[in-house]
């Protein structure tokens, strides 16, 4: 198994820990005897009581394995449970969202009425162009308020979605537009990003080159960038929504089947080919929408900022799905932590008075290198509960977090879960759990998590390490791998006949305590951002004067993982500084920005098994500097040795 070694002897030798604050406990949402509710009736019951049904469900699940199906026969609307019904319970002038765009003073204060009316508008101007149930739909945006609406406006008209981060390139978008057949596209201009406008429009054209499936594609004018309009094809989304009625009785909201495909979210797995993650309607909502209650402890006055970006499933979950149909009041901030100074955030979370913020470990690692200072100068009172997802946190940064930011006092919750999961699945309950800087804890209730050896067998608390797998299914666990059901199998359930294999390694400490240790595949994750391996090196190989390349991660202090690419040139090729920022900007424009590599190295051979395998082991031992393993199978050791001159030079 591939493990990220430092951050592991840091984590094996954690030992501190610490109790839930008496009089946080006495107010918490989960009280005692919340972890012994049988999983059936705490499923059925969250369903009834978070959730408003246009169809009462008639059965909890069914479990033909690897496929479940919940609250079936049960007909609801995603968009009526995060938007209408508030507003029909009176709760119109609560906030939903408080926007602040990245120009410092831009900024938006979004009630549950407006929202509805920005919703309605939209979906009307949607159905106008011929969206209505099942068209399907891609989405490629910032963080501006009319990312949430489209998508509550495609959930009124029962479209389903993919939203496409706006930080991926168009080739990416491209094929995934292509892979589920997207008849619309919806972006913007261009986003705002440290004060510079970053072009999304001109990228989504050069994908609809691709995918000749896209009807019409609508865009938010956002900062007045130069794009081209293509005629009968491009339209402004002011003139598709703001001329529409946003009586909510001109477009009602589509009863959905439970079962329903509600979005698509691709992500990256072993191969080259990223996988369409499927979800359900209301299983997908039933689970968003309990987990952030609970464990974010969720009250009518919270104020709550998930820090992440729409466009990956924390976005999806915890900014728009699961606080909206907890009529939660939440931030969304539009720019960088960095813009204009470093103490942005800190600045946003006194100015709203933020009770809960949620990040990935890579942004409080940034945060902890920029000093506490920038903190300091704000006041941070506020703060009752700090989250953390995305990758195993390493205890410097968890206190880190929880004594600059939470000022020694607040709970910080490590939540555990995947894309394919839906929702948080191992979490601390900040009323009710101990901590411990670096454990995830424990599985949320109704939901089994276990630990597996090469065996098949559970390996007992305090007994090692081994395969993080999931033995029942849960309500918003992914369906299938669009259009692959063969790969779904193949990937989660064949290793073992009983449970879902997860792809992550953990442990489970004497305590019972979960503690997660990273993938055990050709997964990277760089800072919070899902990569594969093989993805990187078939785009580099892409580029006409590669021969081969093979890509590992190595440690990095700040963004978990960084990548490495060891590249062979073809026959007449320079290995030079030019050519090594080209494949850098190739890769970006193969994938996106984000799986550029760190680090380069170009080398006349690649280390090989005699079968003719690359030993990806062995470069990762390279780029971490790390004592070499076994390399008896090894066609030329030789190899190696250039290797590692070259990595340090
Ligand atoms: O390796 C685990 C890591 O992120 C992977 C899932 O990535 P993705 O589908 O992009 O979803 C990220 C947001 C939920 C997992 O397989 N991961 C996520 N959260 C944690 C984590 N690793 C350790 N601790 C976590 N809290």
């Amino acid at each position: 198994m591939a493990q990220n070694t430092q951050n592991i002897d840091a984590l094996m030798a954690e030992e501190r820990t610490y109790p839930p604050d008496p009089e946080f406990a006495a107010q918490a949402n989960a009280q005692a005897g919340f972890y012994d509710q049988d999983p059936d009736e705490f499923w059925e019951k969250e369903a009834r009581e978070r959730i408003t049904w246009f169809t009462d469900f008639n059965a909890l699940k069914q479990w033909d394995r690897p496929h479940a199906r919940w609250y079936l026969g049960g007909r609801l609307n995603a968009c009526y449970n995060c938007v209408d019904r508030h507003v029909e319970n009176g709760l119109g002038d609560k906030v939903a969202y408080y926007w602040e765009g990245e120009p410092a003073d831009e900024r938006l204060t979004i009630t549950y009425a407006d929202l509805q009316s920005r919703v309605v508008k939209a979906a009307n101007g949607f159905r106008s162009l011929g969206i209505g149930k099942g068209t399907k739909v891609a989405v490629y945006m910032g963080m501006i308020p009319e990312s949430p609406v489209t998508l509550l406006a495609l959930a009124r008209l029962g479209a389903p979605f993919t939203f496409v981060f706006g930080g991926f390139s168009a080739q990416a978008l491209g094929s995934r537009m292509v892979e589920m057949e997207c008849e619309y596209l919806v972006t913007q201009d261009a986003s705002n990003r440290r004060g510079k406008a970053s072009p999304l429009k001109p990228i989504a054209d050069e994908a609809m080159d691709m995918a000749p499936t896209v009807k019409h594609c609508v865009t938010v004018r956002r900062t007045g960038s130069d794009v081209t309009m293509k005629q009968g094809r491009d339209l402004w989304w002011h003139d598709v929504v703001d001329t529409q009625s946003d009586d909510p009785a001109s477009c009602p909201c589509e009863p959905m089947d439970a079962e329903d495909m509600f979005f698509l979210m691709f992500s990256s797995g072993t191969t080259g080919r990223p996988k369409g993650i499927v979800h359900s309607t209301a299983g997908y909502l039933v689970g968003v929408a309990t987990t952030h209650y609970y464990v974010f402890d969720i009250k009518p006055d919270t104020v709550y900022w998930c820090a992440a970006d729409i466009g990956w499933i924390t976005g999806h979950s915890y900014i728009v799905f699961g606080p909206l149909a907890n009529a939660t009041t939440s931030v969304i901030y539009e720019g960088t932590p960095d813009f204009p100074d470093k103490a942005r955030w800190w600045e946003i979370i006194e100015r709203y008075r933020v009770n809960v913020l949620y990040t990935a470990p890579t942004s409080i690692r940034t945060h902890m290198k920029w000093g506490a200072h920038h903190a300091e100068q704000h006041d941070l009172s506020s703060l009752k509960v700090l989250g953390s997802v995305g990758e195993p946190i390493n205890p410097e940064a968890w206190l880190w977090y929880r004594d600059h930011i939470g000022a020694g006092r607040t709970p910080v919750v490590d939540t555990w879960w995947q894309t394919e999961t839906g929702m948080i699945m191992v979490s601390p309950l900040p009323g009710l759990t101990t901590l411990k800087p670096g454990s995830a804890t424990r599985p949320f209730p109704g939901v089994e998590a276990a630990v597996y050896d090469e065996q098949g067998k559970e390996i007992a608390p305090g007994e090692g390490a081994g395969y993080m797998v999931v033995k029942a299914p849960w309500p918003s666990m992914f369906r299938t791998l669009y259009g692959d059901d063969e790969r779904f199998r193949e990937t989660y359930w064949d290793k073992f006949p009983d449970a879902y294999l997860a792809g992550d390694s953990a442990r489970v400490d004497a305590d019972g305590d979960f503690w997660l240790m990273g993938r055990i595949d050709d997964v990277m994750n760089v800072s919070g951002h899902r990569l594969s391996t093989t993805e990187i090196e078939s785009a580099l190989v892409d580029h006409p004067d590669v021969a081969q390349a093979a890509v590992v991660s190595r440690y990095d202090a700040t963004t978990g993982q960084a990548i490495v690419a060891y590249v062979t040139l073809k026959e007449g090729a320079e290995g030079s500084t030019e050519k090594l920022a080209e494949l850098r900007d190739h890769v970006g424009t193969q994938i996106g920005p984000i799986a550029k590599p760190a680090n380069l190295v170009f080398s006349d051979e690649l280390p090989m098994t005699r079968s003719g395998k690359i030993m990806r082991r062995l470069l990762k031992d390279v780029a971490e500097n790390r004592e070499l393993g076994d390399t008896t199978t090894l066609a030329d050791p030789s190899v190696v040795d250039e290797l590692k001159q070259r990595s340090e030079n």
